[in-house]
């Protein structure tokens, strides 16, 4: 027997659930790419990416994933033997620092406390040390997706700040623009990356970049330039030039469609949305992890991120929660990754998502763990639906 059959829901922390009307926004005949709609799609989606990065800068608009805008951010400002320092937190920063490595750039990681944010206290001690301002850059994940933990960027800048040091800020934000707070310029970030598939509700495929003055500086005498990802070209006036070639032009549609959505909702609101089903679900989390041998991925409440949260499960139990929510729920709950591969479930409160969303998402994984026999606190729904009906009157 099956319940899957009727509206599919997608948990997972990217890509995540797109709106109808920026899939419909997808279905759009190719157009002249010298100028028209398609050009002015570009200028409206690079004027809201501003809003959303909170950023006076430039926003680059790339045809590629996560992976090619952090290409571009690295290629942009840095030269072969150039020093980085990555923040390891999770996954992502790590894997980040390897494309930097690969790139001919010298990688040092500042190693994560497992479960835990970066350590500011670190960070600072070694930038202290680098007396000579070896290090050119630092890179450091907002949110991670593998363990959902959300760092302090703020911190990393107050920093750089006091120990005086020049190395150049630059932040993955792939989960967290649109999810969470972010100010690019307020929080003094040189180089910003982030992804469409997420927080932005649009396909998988586009990423972005921005660059603050300082990134800018460094770009002018950086060795990495290649054609593609070189800003420098795409500050060209020409619309080919702003994508380095043809626009994608369905996917500029899209993107326009979904950021209208998110601003005609108000940033902010979304920003508090998101908290609040993270709130519930965290609620949930607590009182499942109440019995048995589950446990949050992120130790410390105030570092868990308010796009994903990642609970580590039994051995094997992860895959068990995740086929029967799919199976016979309908409902995809994201698996665990990299160190927490059959680990983990990672629960998706990202993008287009509304309270009966994740509620339903939330049901579902503590019906699978009922019937599969796996061990937990019971009440983890109950639990959600009190945090909402006390923040949501
Ligand atoms: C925080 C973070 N950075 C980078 C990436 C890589 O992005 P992509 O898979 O689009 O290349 C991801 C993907 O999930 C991510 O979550």
């Amino acid at each position: 027997m099956t319940l899957a059959n009727g509206h599919r829901h997608l948990a997972i922390p990217g890509p995540t659930n797109m709106p109808d009307e920026v899939l419909n926004a997808l279905h759009h005949a190719s157009v002249d790419i010298y100028g028209g709609s398609s050009e002015e799609a570009s200028r409206a989606c690079m004027k809201d990416l501003k809003k959303i990065f909170r950023t006076r800068s430039r926003v680059y608009i790339y045809a590629a994933n996560g992976h090619g805008a952090w290409e571009a951010a690295l290629s942009n400002t840095l030269s072969q033997g150039d020093r980085v320092l990555v923040l390891e937190s999770g996954l992502f920063p790590v894997v980040w620092g390897e494309m930097a490595s690969q790139l001919g750039i010298e990688t040092e990681v500042l190693a994560e406390r497992t479960g835990r944010a970066v350590d500011l206290k670190a960070v600072r001690t070694r930038l202290a040390k680098d007396t000579a301002q070896e290090l050119k850059a630092i890179l450091m994940v907002q949110a991670d997706t593998a363990t959902g933990v959300v760092n302090d960027v703020k911190g990393v800048r107050a920093a750089l700040d006091e120990t005086g040091h020049p190395a150049l800020l630059m932040v993955d934000t792939i989960a967290s623009l649109g999810s969470m707070e972010f100010d690019m310029d307020g929080w003094g970030v040189d180089v910003t990356v982030a992804g469409a598939q997420k927080g932005l509700m649009t396909p998988p495929g586009l990423s972005f970049t921005a660059a603050s003055a300082r990134a800018k500086k460094a770009h002018k005498s950086a060795g990495l330039v290649t054609s593609y990802w070189d800003w420098t070209f795409r500050d060209g006036k020409d619309h080919y030039m702003w994508y380095a070639g043809t626009p994608p032009v369905q996917m500029v549609f899209a993107l326009r469609k979904a950021l209208e959505m998110l601003l005609a909702e108000g940033l902010d609101n979304a920003i508090h949305r998101h908290a609040l089903l993270a709130g519930a679900t965290r609620a949930a989390v607590q009182t499942w992890i109440s019995r048995g041998d589950m446990d949050f991925a992120v130790s410390e409440p105030a570092e868990r991120s308010d796009s994903v949260t990642c609970v580590l499960t039994p051995q094997g139990a992860s895959t068990g929660i995740i086929d029967y929510c799919e199976h016979k729920l309908g409902v995809t709950v994201g698996r665990g990754i990299g160190p927490l591969d059959s680990r983990a479930i990672r629960i998706a409160h990202m993008g287009h998502v509304n309270g009966y969303n994740q509620l339903g998402t939330l049901a579902a994984i503590e019906t699978a763990m009922t019937a599969l026999g796996i061990e937990h606190g019971s009440g983890g729904v109950q639990s959600a639906i009190e945090f909402i009906a006390k923040h949501v009157k």
